[in-house]
């Protein structure tokens, strides 16, 4: 009991230090954060017409597979993608609270129209609406970090889809 008051006050000081650190950064960051989840990026309300099965979940990690893993790894978690974390924004795993906090209809706007201006791409035009949907099956169903090794264009071996 007597001890309490003390503990009280290395919890509040800790709190106000740590605030105080973190301030700026963290309150631009939550700024640009909102903006891109509440402005830019729409299609919240749409549903993914896809259920997750055994075929939808191939079928997005075939999609993944050709069009999305030379920057997020084959498990979206940037496994053995070497400038994952050098771009400036950062490519950021996809089993993070914050992209999967996404919509299932946000994350189809993002893969279509892309992140403009980081080095997220737009698919539009290159990926059907199914391939699209299908791809966000497989992105709320990731595997473990690791597990499925790394994306062969960076191991050294051929590649079939080239770097296209
Ligand atoms: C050339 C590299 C590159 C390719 C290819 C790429 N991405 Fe990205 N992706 C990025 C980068 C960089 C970001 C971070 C963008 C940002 O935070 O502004 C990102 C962000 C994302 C996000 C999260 C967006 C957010 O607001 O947090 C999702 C979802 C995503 N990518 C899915 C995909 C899918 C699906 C594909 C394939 C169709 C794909 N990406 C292809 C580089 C890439």
């Amino acid at each position: 009991m007597k001890r309490a008051p003390a503990a009280i006050w290395i919890l509040i000081c800790l709190a106000i230090t740590s605030c105080r650190a973190s301030m700026p950064g963290k309150l631009e960051s939550d700024v640009a954060s909102w903006t891109k989840r509440h402005v830019t990026v729409q299609g919240g309300g749409k549903a993914n017409p896809l259920i997750a099965n055994a075929s939808t979940l191939r079928d997005g990690k075939e999609a993944f597979e050709h069009y999305c893993i030379v920057c997020h790894g084959l498990d979206g978690q940037n496994t053995g993608v070497p400038f994952a974390a050098t771009l400036d924004p950062p490519v950021p795993s996809l089993v993070s609270r914050d992209v999967q906090a996404y919509s299932d209809g946000q994350l189809k706007w993002i893969i279509e129209n892309g992140i403009g201006p980081s080095g997220m791409p737009a698919s539009r035009g290159i990926l059907n609406d199914t391939e699209i949907w299908s791809i966000v099956v497989y992105i709320r169903h990731l595997p473990p970090a690791g597990s499925l090794g790394e994306p062969r264009v960076y191991s050294g071996e051929e590649s079939e889809d080239g770097s296209k």
